[in-house]
């Protein structure tokens, strides 16, 4: 009667990896128990996610090809646009969000197209808003732009309305720093950058108040919901962002959030169970209305017995 922070179920978000190729389900080495499907693949994982309670997706596209401006990334047939067109038809119930980067397409892993190697913010633009624009027209609900370059979202909105998609709704990853804990998703997409970091355009962990002026500008700029990335290390910003803003605050467990809960339960040196749990209430104390994790499928079996919510 007294607990103060309370979840849903439908507030979970499972992030989905989805690879060109046939009759492919492959294990992540360093995020067991994750996989890598082919689009013939995907419907079966879809459907045992929506059996477990969980009703929204957040696509990421491994592409077969990549090159120098990520082509694919955009491509009418891209591996993403078709999971997508497979999945609503297969699966239609589910919500479906993509993710929109460059760096899983880009021959150089970077976030961007470049010049020498600068990453060339305004060009970039352009592409990512293509392609939102190929998701959307391709079945996406939602898109969520992870490449922060300045004025995405924008010029995304400008893009979605001009084509007649003024519904949908973007999800931005407005709070991201340049992290380790990405590590694990690098290995699983292949999208490391070959050279330099990303630290020209992703955030210093040292500051805070930094990550104010990005959530307010993406506000601004039209974002529907903001994400801060990572959760555990970051929820300070959860809770400050969700008090200086009106927008539904998302938070990222991200790839080495989820590797270590593994690693360290696999040495039966943690309870995994309870460590999903805890991990996850902090996040929505803190302030978070929706969820990114892994553990989805797990955290909606925990909700469903009472264990938390
Ligand atoms: C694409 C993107 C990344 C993640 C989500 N979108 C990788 C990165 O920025 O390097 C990381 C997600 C995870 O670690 O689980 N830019």
């Amino acid at each position: 009667m007294v607990r103060e922070t309370r979840m849903d179920k439908s507030s979970l978000i499972y992030p989905i990896f989805v690879k060109d190729g046939k009759n492919i389900k492959e294990e992540i080495p360093s995020m067991e128990g994750q996989f890598r499907y082919s689009v013939d693949q995907l419907p079966y994982a879809l459907e045992e996610i929506a059996e477990a309670g969980v009703s929204s997706v957040m696509l990421f596209g491994i592409p077969e090809h990549k090159d120098e401006m990520g082509s694919q990334a955009y491509a009418e047939d891209g591996i993403v646009q078709r999971a997508l067109r497979e999945a609503k038809k297969q699966v239609p119930d589910l919500y479906y969000i993509t993710d929109v980067c460059m760096c899983e397409y880009t021959s150089h892993g970077h976030c961007g197209v470049l010049c020498g190697h600068e990453v060339e913010n305004d060009a970039t633009l352009e592409l990512l808003s293509k392609t939102a624009l190929s998701h959307v027209q391709a079945g996406a609900d939602m898109v969520a732009p992870s490449d922060m370059m300045d004025g995405r979202v924008g010029a995304i909105r400008r893009t979605l309305d001009a084509s007649g998609y003024k519904e949908t709704p973007i999800m931005s990853y407005a709070v991201k720093y340049a992290s380790a804990f990405y590590g694990p998703f690098r290995d699983a997409a292949g999208s490391a950058p070959s050279f330099g970091d990303r630290k020209s355009y992703q955030m210093d962990y040292h500051n805070r108040r930094e990550a104010m002026k990005e959530a307010l500008t993406d506000v601004e700029e039209g974002a529907d919901i903001l994400m801060v990335k990572p959760a555990l290390s970051y929820l300070d910003l959860v809770s400050e962002i969700s008090k200086a803003t009106c927008v539904p605050i998302a938070a990222y467990s991200v790839s080495g959030e989820y590797a270590m809960v593994k690693a360290a339960s696999k040495m039966g040196w943690i309870e995994e169970d309870k460590i999903i749990c805890e991990m996850a209430v902090g996040t929505y104390r803190a302030g978070a209305g929706i969820y990114l994790t892994y553990f989805a499928k797990e955290l909606a079996r925990f909700m469903e017995e009472g264990r938390i919510g």
